[in-house]
């Protein structure tokens, strides 16, 4: 199908395909940012597949297309017989959920995007895929352009993966960038970062974690084998962020990040969490700026390895979309092999972090239990403190810490699986 054709169907019918490929004929579900810039890229390509009608919900939309490309009736792609791939680019996801089941039900593989219909309803689509014998592939849900997914199923396959952290969120990074690096409001960056078409249609989802914590599900499910939902895990975002803040990183020469983190704690635990953090110019992630997203990965033997890409935008993760469709032209799919382990790993959220909390009042640090303290500053409008806390009391507390006029981020110690005293003799330890 080209931007030129009057009828898709008829586009690419003299591509090759040779017999060790399917041709795919695709039913596309979304043409926003993301959608476009799929199109874009597929028309740039001579893979042995068609699109053969797009769904869209908005009839009144002015789109680059002829009309004759579109539908505004789910069931029509659903139900085509001739149909054998749905790629689906919506950013609604409760209706992406059903669109998804009901594709694989009817026997067509999947290509989504979705971060959060994914990350909200993994394990039973994982079983879809085995009931069905369907492929369902989600490169582009996970840091836009760079393949940590396959990575990760694949090639971290035997590896012992001690950590998968970093940068998920392009929108929050390229604020961050603009805020501290460029001086600019977070209003303004915000809205560069939507005009970009980087942020969600509710950006909240971008700059409180949730889109970064929906991405970290995934990951963790390729590089662990489990299963997170993701209302268990302790997510901070950079809302709270203050010029306090900045005025601190600058002094120590650090920058923020937006930063997920999963890793081990012990041979049979990993810990989880997504929170800002300061980084300096050593950390791997100082220099990933912008919609910039940065992978970090640490194993036992290829050592540590950074992935940097853009994390965000229409071509980016349409490279990501195009290269799933590619695999689905030979029947590639995720085997989920590490959840298959005997002995499964245990998500533990009895884990020391060491974290910076401002505050503007000081009885505001009571919602924190200190195991220690190790640096304090007490100004005339706000202080800091830089201590030892338990991720399971963040857990507990986090509505409260939400609600908070604090911010908190962590100093980037590797986490470290709690001894606790037991809770009646357990003490608070002030070291200042
Ligand atoms: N809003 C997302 C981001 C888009 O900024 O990273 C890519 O998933």
């Amino acid at each position: 199908m080209t931007p030129s054709a009057s009828s898709p169907t008829q586009e690419k019918s003299l591509t090759l395909h040779s017999t060790w490929q399917k041709h795919l004929k695709i039913g596309l579900f979304g043409f926003g940012c993301v959608g476009q810039g799929l199109y874009d890229i597929f028309t740039k390509t001579d893979l042995s597949a068609e699109i053969v009608k797009i769904c869209v919900k908005n009839p009144d939309k002015k789109r680059s297309l002829p009309a004759s490309y579109f539908t505004f009736e789910g069931q029509e792609l659903l139900e085509n017989t001739d149909i054998n791939l749905i790629v689906e680019l919506i950013d609604d996801a409760e209706a992406a959920y059903q669109i998804v089941k009901r594709a694989m039900l009817a026997g067509k593989d999947v290509v989504t995007a979705n971060k959060k219909m994914l990350a909200l309803h993994l394990p039973e689509l994982i079983a879809l895929q085995e009931q069905t014998g369907t492929a369902l592939l989600y490169e582009a849900a996970a840091c836009g352009s760079i393949p940590i997914i396959r990575n990760l199923a694949e090639y971290y396959d035997n590896e012992l993966l001690y950590s998968v952290s970093g940068i998920f969120n392009g929108s929050s990074n390229y604020i961050l960038t603009k805020v501290i690096d460029e001086k600019l409001s977070y209003e303004v960056a915000l809205k560069e970062a939507q005009d970009l078409g980087f942020a969600e249609t509710d950006p909240t989802l971008d700059v409180a974690g949730f889109d970064a914590l929906y991405k970290l599900c995934l990951i963790a499910m390729q590089a662990y084998g489990v299963a997170i939902e993701p209302a268990s895990v302790f997510r901070y975002g950079i809302t709270a962020l203050g010029a306090e803040d900045m005025q601190f990183a600058k002094e120590k020469g650090l920058k923020i990040k937006l930063i997920n983190y999963v890793g081990k704690v012990s041979e049979d635990e990993i810990c989880i969490f997504v929170m800002p953090q300061f980084v300096d110019e050593k950390h791997y992630l100082y220099d990933v700026n912008y919609e910039y997203n940065g992978v970090i990965v640490e194993a036992a033997f290829s050592d540590k390895q950074l992935f940097v890409g853009k994390g965000a935008g229409g071509h980016p993760t349409g490279s990501a979309v195009l290269s799933d469709i590619s695999a689905c032209r030979y029947n590639y799919r995720y085997e989920y092999r590490k959840s298959r382990r005997e002995k499964a790993l245990q998500v533990t959220q009895e884990v020391f972090l060491e974290v910076y909390v401002r505050y503007v009042h000081k009885s505001d640090l009571e919602v924190f239990d200190f195991i220690e303290i190790r640096e304090r500053y007490e100004g005339r409008s706000y202080g800091y403190v830089i201590g030892t806390v338990c991720l399971e009391d963040l857990i507990a507390k986090r509505e409260r810490i939400e609600r908070k006029p604090i911010f908190l981020a962590a100093l980037g110690k590797k986490p470290e699986k709690a001894v606790l005293l037991p809770k009646k003799t357990q003490q608070t330890v002030f070291m200042v």
